[in-house]
């Protein structure tokens, strides 16, 4: 007999024919009622066992955390809370969970908090809120690809390790062969990475943009779907050494189309959560109303987590120049009254994560792009306006998660891109390749970079991007 998943079991009508599920014990109450749940949802499948017709021995190993195997046939259900259940006639233990054991690990069924969660990642998914946040992230993913498959973008695969940086920001995490106790050196006494495995210096990749311009030059649309990793030692609820991105990039695209397309990608990758992951969804809204009962009424959501998710495919993003932000900040009541951290004094200034919630929480209260930064805070591959003094970025910002979308139109002007590379230190004989790209038949062309992380943060409601991929990676952590 082959097993079902409990996500199909629950959908069943109640029959005779005799079913078989496997899964883990979320609890066994009165010798008679297992809540098994096999991941396949959030859902337990009641099972009922006349505890007279079984042995006393067997009955002592359904434990939390045990995996067993059920036969029985379906029910209608007498009881409250779920409409079919397993009548038990064969049960199986495939392995055992020592209760002591499970005492101390987060299986045991009482209220744990993130950070002890955190400690036992190997055992996270198996309750309910790591369970619903790890399928909602894997039908995020696949709804990425179907987003872009579906509108005739090749998926395309940048290299991890590469000799550049694609930020020119220097945060990078070095790959390398030699052997660190005695590395070859060259005749100023340093590291020779000649002698390196690739011969040269090289790192893991922070973004794919580079090359996936490359290949928007060839194949016209492309987008990237991969880890990408950043040295940088930011301490925050929104940042990993090591993160997903997708980045898409488009020949013969604006800035303007580039905004229309992050904008139909987020809301079509939304959307489709809401369509397909509406158990898990529901899971999640309740826990945040949950958490918020515990907070003071000014802090808590005017939305629930749906709520929110409708109200991001409902309006329009609102498009602001950088120039426009800036006034409007300068002008707001924390700036005025010196409540901001960092004060807003003129035109210029790099925005922090208070300005961007303030123009989306408190003044917009919607999703918002920026564009138009100011060339000197922004990449060296974004295309200078006409002003001289201004590029083609722009940066989605979301309500409770700050920047989730960061592009540009690319600077296409051979001449222009080796000037700014000039003069903002950016190596051209390492990046002769993408100069070389502005040679051979140039384009316009734009893209942008999705944290994949930070959506699932904003789908799933989760406070920390900590507790939205297996197993996060940040400064001074990495475990498992
Ligand atoms: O704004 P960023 O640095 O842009 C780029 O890397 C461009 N090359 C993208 C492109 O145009 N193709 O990063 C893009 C997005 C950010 O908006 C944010 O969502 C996410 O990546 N991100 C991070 N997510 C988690 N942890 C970090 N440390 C992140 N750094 C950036
Ligand atoms: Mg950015």
């Amino acid at each position: 007999m082959q097993h079902t998943e409990i996500i199909k079991v629950l959908r069943t009508e109640p029959s005779l024919h005799e079913i078989m599920v496997r899964g883990w014990v979320r609890s066994f109450r009165s010798n008679r009622f297992i809540a098994l749940n096999d991941g396949s949802t959030i859902h337990n499948l009641q099972c009922v066992v006349d505890f007279e017709n079984f042995e006393e021995s067997l009955l002592k190993k359904i434990t939390v955390g045990a995996a067993i195997e059920v036969v029985g046939h379906l029910v209608e259900s007498q009881g409250q809370g779920q409409a079919v259940e397993i009548q038990v006639s064969k049960i199986k233990i495939l392995g055992e969970a020592d209760p002591e054991e499970v005492k101390r690990t987060i299986l045991s069924p009482k209220r744990h908090s993130m950070e002890f969660l955190r400690e036992q990642a190997h055992l996270r998914v198996r309750t309910n809120t790591f369970g619903a946040v790890m399928r909602l992230r894997s039908k995020l993913a696949f709804a990425i690809h179907e987003y872009f498959q579906k509108n005739g973008f090749y998926y395309m695969h940048a290299p991890i390790i590469t000799g550049s940086d694609a930020e020119g920001a220097g945060e990078m995490f070095r790959v390398s062969a030699l052997d660190p106790k005695n590395p070859p050196l060259d005749e100023n006494g340093n590291i020779d990475y000649k002698e390196d495995f690739f011969e040269k210096e090289t790192n893991l990749t922070v973004s794919g943009q580079l090359e996936a311009e490359t290949y928007a030059m060839g194949l016209g649309k492309v987008y990237t779907f991969g880890p990408t990793f950043r040295a940088e030692n930011s301490n925050t609820s929104r940042h990993l050494a090591e993160f997903w991105m997708i980045e898409p990039e488009v020949a013969f695209c604006d800035l303007d189309s580039n905004m229309d397309l992050a904008e139909d990608f987020i809301k079509y990758v939304i959307q489709f959560a809401l369509d397909n992951c509406q158990d898990d969804l529901e899971f999640l809204e309740n826990r945040l109303l949950d958490e918020e009962k515990n907070k003071p009424q000014a802090e808590r959501n005017e939305m629930s987590l749906r709520e929110k998710l409708r109200f991001v495919l409902e309006n329009n993003f609102k498009r602001v120049s950088y120039t426009e932000a800036i006034e409007l900040l300068k002008r707001s009541k924390p700036n005025q009254k010196k409540k901001f951290k960092y004060i807003i004094e003129e035109w210029g200034a790099d925005l922090q994560s208070e300005h961007e919630r303030y123009l989306v929480e408190k003044h917009f209260n919607c999703p918002v792009i920026l564009f138009d930064y100011p060339a000197n805070i922004k990449s060296f591959y974004m295309r200078l306006n006409d002003d001289g003094k201004t590029v083609r970025a722009m940066d989605v910002l979301f309500p409770g998660i700050g920047e989730i979308v960061g592009g540009s139109q690319r600077e296409e002007r051979y001449e222009v891109l080796k000037q700014k590379m000039e003069v903002m230190g950016i190596p051209q004989d390492e990046l002769y390749w993408y100069l070389d790209l502005r040679k051979f038949g140039t384009a316009v062309h734009s893209g942008f970079g999705l944290g994949f992380e930070r959506l699932v943060q904003f789908v799933t409601g989760m406070s920390n991007i900590r507790d939205v991929i297996p197993y996060p990676r940040t400064p001074g952590n990495a475990e498992f």
